[in-house]
């Protein structure tokens, strides 16, 4: 699998550094406010886990579930919900976390949706940002990184639904896409 890598672009530990500082900035925002982490799966798993357990504070844990890419490299532009939290989010403290902000399409769906229901408030973290990407008007609160408006693979990120597992964020090799 390593061998479709054309780069890195986050090593392992550089992804480890950035969720510390980013655990922190978080624990101190939510310290009072036993916040409903919000992972949307499932792309986001790896770094939620990895950033939930760097927060020392009252926290829940919820997945919730959108489609959006077909498997591919293009979003379709249709969000959909797969799968629902099991948590009653009126009156708490939301933080939605993602793996890559993109079009923007999935979180203002995933946004838009929550609003509904009463949260007392909703923020955003997300591991990475493609600001170049963005067709709707939508802004995480925190951001790991702002990448280039690349398709990237690892940790979390998928290609076909491959490569999540991958411990670092890379580019995949063309020939890998020509198959
Ligand atoms: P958006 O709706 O276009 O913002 O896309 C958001 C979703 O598309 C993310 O949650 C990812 O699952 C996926 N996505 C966007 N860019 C990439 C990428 O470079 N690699 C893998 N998945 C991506
Ligand atoms: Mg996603």
């Amino acid at each position: 699998m390593n061998n479709d890598i054309e780069r890195v672009i986050y090593s392992a530990a550089a992804i480890q550094k950035r969720e510390s500082e980013l655990a922190q900035q978080l624990s101190d925002e939510y310290r009072d406010k036993k916040p409903l982490i919000v992972s949307v799966l499932t792309g986001a798993v790896l770094f939620t886990v990895d950033l939930f357990d760097k927060m020392d504070i009252y926290a829940q844990l919820d997945f919730i579930d959108v489609s959006s890419y077909g498997g591919g490299t293009q979003s379709s532009g249709h969000v959909k919900l797969l799968h629902d939290l099991k948590h009653d989010i009126k009156g708490r403290n939301v933080l939605v976390v993602e793996d890559i902000v993109d079009t923007g399409r999935t979180l203002k769906f995933l946004i838009d949706l929550l609003k509904d229901r009463d949260a007392k408030s909703i923020k955003v973290c997300s591991m990475l940002d493609k600001p170049e990407g963005r067709v709707v008007d939508v802004k995480a609160d925190y951001v790991g990184f702002n990448v280039p408006n690349e398709f990237l693979v690892g940790y979390g990120l998928d290609y076909k639904g491959f490569y999540r597992n991958l411990p670092y964020v890379g580019v995949l090799k063309p020939s890998v896409y020509a198959e």
